[in-house]
């Protein structure tokens, strides 16, 4: 997975294409604006609302860009919200093309800038205090291979590549490692709606809701334990 190349999306802000999978790692309709309905608005607020809670334990499936990353450390520290945020990527996206990335220009909030840098820089397998509310886990492994503790997180943010293209990532034995590790009342959020998926998560006994996607996207999905 080396052929990555930097495009522009919809909302001005960047993503990447594998050439390989010819398959890019956000919507382009607009990178912030589809990763700021689907995982914060309907993962992490939604959450926070159904729970009243101040701290959350969030696992993401695709580091990525660190999109997802800075905007959840965005949320946490506006809200004042403690969050541990551990994040799994195979194929890490190399320094220089983090470096390029628009996201820290588009998303103001104190050091952003400073922050994003150091999401990229924090070393791997350990727990970084990125400020007072957001300690980042990155972890260099596959989602194939890792072991997950059981009933730790209370948020998934499912964010692999599209079934289409990386089929394996959406396998009842995949999703079934990611629900284990969810806590009772978490909640299981991505950006896919593929009847398949809800029928998976059905079978390992989540309530399903299909929600209006982002600008661009019909539906997309989110799943409570
Ligand atoms: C849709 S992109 C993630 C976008 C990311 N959340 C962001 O904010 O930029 C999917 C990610 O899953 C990663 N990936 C692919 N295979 C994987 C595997 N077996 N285990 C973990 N991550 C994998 C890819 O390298 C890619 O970074």
């Amino acid at each position: 997975m080396n052929s990555i190349k930097i495009i522009e999306t919809k909302d001005g802000s960047h993503s990447l294409l594998n050439e390989i999978l010819n398959e890019t790692y956000h919507s382009t309709h607009g990178a912030i604006q589809e990763s700021r309905y689907v995982f914060i608005k309907n993962g992490l607020e939604y959450f926070l609302n159904e729970n009243k809670t101040q701290s959350v334990n969030i696992f993401e499936v695709g580091l990525g860009t660190g999109l997802n990353v800075l905007l959840a450390l965005e949320f946490a520290t506006k809200n004042k919200i403690k969050i541990k945020y551990t994040s799994i990527e195979a194929f890490p996206v190399k320094k220089e093309i983090a470096g390029q990335l628009n996201y820290a220009d588009l998303i103001f909030f104190s050091n952003g800038k400073t922050l994003f840098q150091e999401i990229h820089a924090s070393p791997w397998e350990e727990s970084i205090q990125i400020n007072d509310f957001f300690c980042l886990k990155k972890t260099e492994q596959s989602i194939y291979e890792i072991e997950l503790p059981n009933e730790t997180f209370e948020i998934i943010f499912f964010d692999a590549f599209a079934p289409a293209k990386q089929p394996d990532m959406w396998k009842l034995s995949v999703l079934e490692k990611t629900v284990n590790a969810l806590k009772p009342r978490g909640v299981f959020v991505t950006y896919c709606a593929k009847g398949q998926l809800k029928r998976d998560l059905k079978t390992l006994r989540l309530t399903v809701e299909t929600l209006p996607g982002p600008p661009g996207k019909r539906e997309m999905v989110r799943a409570v334990k």
